[in-house]
């Protein structure tokens, strides 16, 4: 099948099991960021009946499509995503982003958990990502024939999502300081060498997702703004030891918060 005629079939096996309604937003969670999906009210659609969609083999992660009501705004959240390091394929979740657009969805949010370069950003404490740095020099929209591959990423992250973000956060109580966010490739994590560079080169935080989405969302014009949950300090910056236990042993700490900020940030979503 194409990816033309994947997207059609999944979106009709959306349409036909979650209702034809359209989607307002979607949401795409990271390791150890589950649990919103399951406040969902709506159906789940697990990934593998859906043509087109990732294959997702990262402990951690759920793949499934939640559809349905949060804080009365319908949304899609996609509880996993196939990150590059899986199988190579930096477009990925190009598929399961074109159904959500077709399905009706303006917008996306993508989370993630990171490593932080800061020491006043924390393992537990929430980043929203101002900018990017592509550390991977890989690209989502290698190979698409048409001139849309030349997509603009001056506001990427887009600053009317970002300010209703920090409006929910502050209202909640929940410090979310904006830096940028490095995407390295991984599944390694990075040297402290590699931790310095990007330092020097202007990353607030590291991660191994998160950038191809925003590139492919801005492809298809969804406007997007992206959050990171801090898991730990990265490579050579603690004594704390790196792994990817311990990325989902901590994420649990900072989605209690991104929970209450995404739940405000809901509630107001229409009068954005
Ligand atoms: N590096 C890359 N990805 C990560 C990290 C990190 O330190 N922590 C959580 N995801």
């Amino acid at each position: 099948m194409s990816r033309k005629d994947e997207v059609a079939a999944s979106v009709e096996i959306v349409k036909a099991r979650a209702g034809a309604e359209p989607i307002e937003l979607a949401l795409i969670l990271g390791s150890g960021l589950g649990h919103l999906a399951h406040a969902v009210e709506g159906v789940v659609i697990p990934y593998a009946d859906l043509p087109g969609f990732p294959h997702v083999s990262v402990s951690g992660h759920n793949p499934g499509l939640h559809v349905g009501l949060l804080e009365g705004v319908r949304v899609a959240i996609l509880g996993a995503r196939e990150h590059y390091y899986e199988r190579g394929n930096p477009a990925a979740m190009r598929g399961a982003l074109e159904v959500v657009k077709s399905l009706g969805a303006q917008g996306l949010i993508a989370t993630n958990a990171a490593g932080s370069l800061r020491s006043d950003i924390r393992p537990g404490d929430l980043m929203l990502l101002c900018d990017h740095i592509n550390f991977s020099g890989l690209n989502p929209l290698i190979g698409e024939p048409t001139d849309a591959r030349f997509v603009p990423m001056t506001e990427a992250h887009d600053p009317g999502l970002r300010a209703a973000l920090t409006r929910a956060a502050l209202a909640e109580d929940v410090a979310l300081p904006e830096g940028v966010y490095a995407w390295y490739s991984g599944p390694s994590f990075e040297t402290p060498a590699e931790i310095r560079a990007i330092r020097t080169l202007g990353g607030d935080a590291v991660g191994m997702s998160t950038v191809p989405e925003v590139i492919l969302a801005r492809f298809l014009g969804l406007r997007v703004a992206a959050i990171s949950t801090i898991t730990n300090m990265a490579a050579g910056l603690s004594a704390e030891k790196i792994s990817h236990e311990h990325t989902k042993a901590m994420a649990p700490l900072g989605a209690a918060k991104l929970e209450r900020v995404i739940r405000h940030f809901l509630k107001d979503y229409r009068a954005l």
